[in-house]
C-alpha cells in the first residue's frame, strides 16, 4: 500500500476512533480536571496521528549510550526491564522503540479504540527508533551510579527513553522497569522453559477496573507491587554486579557479566513519572538502599495515608502545569515534614505527556491540539527537567560531577520554571481527610 493511501486508511480510523466513544463536551478544560481519562485516551491516539517529525533526543552528556533488554525469571514474578547504559563507540543500530506489536494493541485497548489502530499504530511507529545503540558494550573503566525508573499507567518500559538515555549520557546506568501488576498496558513472560525455547510469549494486558469497583484498594495494591518490583530489580543489578551468574531470558547479544562491578553500589536511587512518581514514594518508605527519589508528574491517588511520614530520603517533585490539581498538590505537601529534605518545581507550560516520549513523536500542531505538547517546547521541557533531576542526584547521591551548575533549577529559578506549584489549594485542604476512593482519581 502506498503511504498516502496509508495515512489516508489512518486518518479514517483515528476520526472514527475519536467520534465513537468520547463526548465532545469533555472539551471543557474544568472537565479535564475532572476526569482527564478522555484526554489521555485522545493523546496516545493521536500520538499515532502523525509521524513527520518523530524525534527522540539524544542525551546530552559526554558518554555514547547502550541499551539492552533484560528479563529474569521468566515468570511474571521475575524482573523485566530495559537498561540504558554508557557504552563503548562501537557500530551498533539504534534501539527499536516499541519492540512488539502487542504493545500497540496494547495502548489501542487503554485508549478503548478498536483494535485496528493498534494495527495501524504499529505500522506507523514500529520501525521507529530511539538514540541508543542496541547491545552496545558497556563502557568500562568506571563504576556508575544507578538509577531505577518506573513508568506510569498504560505506559511500559520503553516509552521513557529520552529520560535514559540522558541520564546514562551523564554516566548512570539507568533501569526502566516493566510492571507486572496490571498497569502496564501490555507486558508479556514466559509459563515455562520450553515456552522460553520456542519464544512462545504470554501477554499480560491492562488490568481495567470492573464496574462499580472501588478504585483505590485496586490501586494500592498494584501500587505495593511496584515498590517491590523496582527493589527486586536493584536486587537483581546489585547481584549481577556481585558477580552472580545470571542468564538473560531474553536471547540477546549483550553479555549481562559486562555489569559486573560497574555499579556504584550507594549511589543508587529512583525517578518515576506519574503512577509511577507514586511508586518512587512508596518505593522509598520500603527500601533504603534508595538514596534519593524523584517524582515526575506523580500522581498521588494510589499513595496510602501511612506512608508520607516514613520517608527518610531526600524527595524532588518535579511537576508539570496543566495535569496538577488541588488534592494531588495536597498529598505531595503531606510529604514535606520538618527535617525532610523536599522539593518542588513547576515546568510552565508543560503538559503530563511533557516527561514521555511522546511528546517527540508528533507534529506541533497535533501534538498541541492533544496536549502531547504543551505552550513549551518539548525540548526545553525535558532539557529542564533532567538537568534538575541531576543537580539533585549530585547533591543527594554525593556525584563528583558537574551537575551542580543547575542548583539554581532545583530552586525553580529560570523563566520556564515555577518555584513550587501553581495550584491554589487554600480552600481545598479540608476536603482531603482520607484515601477512600471517593474522590473521582485522574487516569495515568
Ligand atoms: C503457546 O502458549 C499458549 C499458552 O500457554 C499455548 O496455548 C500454545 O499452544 C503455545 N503455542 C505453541 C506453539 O506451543
Ligand atoms: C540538551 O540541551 C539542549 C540545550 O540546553 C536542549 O535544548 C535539549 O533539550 C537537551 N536535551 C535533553 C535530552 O535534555
Ligand atoms: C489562594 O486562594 C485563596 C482563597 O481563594 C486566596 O485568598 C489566596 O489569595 C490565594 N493565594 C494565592 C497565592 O493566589
Ligand atoms: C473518608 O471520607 C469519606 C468522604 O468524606 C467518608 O465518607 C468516610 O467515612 C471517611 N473515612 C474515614 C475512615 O474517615
Amino acid at each position: 500500500m502506498l503511504p498516502s493511501k496509508l495515512h489516508a486508511l489512518f486518518c479514517l480510523c483515528t476520526c472514527l476512533a475519536l467520534v465513537y466513544p468520547f463526548d465532545w463536551q469533555d472539551l471543557n478544560p474544568v472537565a479535564y480536571i475532572e476526569s482527564p481519562a478522555w484526554v489521555s485516551k485522545i493523546q496516545a491516539l493521536m500520538a499515532a496521528a502523525n509521524i513527520g517529525q518523530s524525534k527522540i533526543p539524544r542525551g546530552n552528556g559526554s558518554y555514547s549510550v547502550g541499551c539492552t533488554d533484560l528479563m529474569f525469571d521468566y515468570t511474571n514474578k521475575g524482573t523485566f526491564l530495559r537498561l540504558y547504559y554508557p557504552s563503548q563507540d562501537d557500530d551498533h543500530s539504534d534501539t527499536l522503540w516499541i519492540p512488539n506489536k502487542e504493545y500497540f494493541l496494547g495502548l489501542s485497548k487503554f485508549l478503548g479504540t478498536h483494535w485496528l489502530v493498534g494495527k495501524i499504530m504499529g505500522l506507523f511507529f514500529g520501525s521507529m527508533t530511539t538514540p541508543a545503540a542496541w547491545n552496545a558494550h558497556l563502557r568500562t573503566g568506571e563504576k556508575y551510579p544507578l538509577i531505577i525508573f518506573s513508568h506510569g499507567l498504560g505506559a511500559f518500559r520503553t516509552i521513557y527513553s529520552a529520560i535514559g538515555i540522558d541520564l546514562a549520557s551523564h554516566g548512570f546506568i539507568v533501569a526502566a522497569v516493566e510492571h507486572r501488576d496490571g498497569s502496564a498496558c501490555s507486558t508479556y513472560y514466559f509459563k515455562d522453559q520450553s515456552a522460553v525455547e520456542i519464544g512462545n510469549k504470554s501477554w499480560l494486558y491492562l488490568r481495567t477496573l470492573k464496574r462499580g469497583e472501588e478504585e483505590f484498594p485496586l490501586r494500592n495494591e498494584q501500587l505495593r507491587q511496584r515498590a517491590k518490583e523496582c527493589s527486586q530489580a536493584l536486587s537483581l543489578i546489585l547481584d549481577i554486579d556481585h558477580g552472580r551468574p545470571v542468564t538473560n531470558v531474553l536471547d540477546l547479544e549483550f553479555d549481562v557479566e559486562q555489569l559486573k562491578d560497574s555499579i556504584d553500589r550507594d549511589k543508587i536511587a529512583i525517578i518515576g513519572h506519574s503512577f509511577g512518581g507514586a511508586t518512587v514514594i512508596q518505593t522509598l518508605s520500603e527500601d533504603q538502599r534508595f538514596r534519593c527519589g524523584i517524582a515526575l508528574d506523580a500522581w498521588m491517588f494510589p499513595v496510602g495515608d501511612e506512608v508520607y511520614s516514613r520517608i527518610p530520603q531526600p524527595l524532588f517533585f518535579i511537576n508539570s502545569e496543566r495535569f496538577q490539581y488541588p488534592s494531588n498538590i495536597i498529598r505531595m505537601k503531606k510529604c514535606f515534614l520538618p527535617d525532610r529534605e523536599r522539593k518542588m518545581i513547576t515546568i510552565r507550560g508543560s503538559v503530563h505527556q511533557n516527561f514521555v516520549d511522546f511528546t517527540f513523536a508528533t507534529s506541533k500542531i497535533i501534538g498541541y491540539l492533544f496536549t502531547l505538547k504543551g505552550d513549551i517546547d518539548s525540548n526545553v521541557a525535558i532539557s529542564l527537567s533532567n538537568k534538575a533531576s541531576l543537580a539533585f542526584l549530585q547533591k543527594h547521591l554525593g556525584l563528583q560531577k558537574d551537575f551542580d551548575q543547575w542548583d539554581s533549577l532545583v530552586e525553580g529559578e529560570d523563566h520556564n520554571l515555577i518555584p513550587g506549584t501553581n495550584i491554589n489549594t487554600t480552600n481545598h485542604q479540608a476536603t482531603l481527610q482520607n484515601s477512600t476512593g471517593i474522590e473521582r482519581p485522574n487516569l495515568d
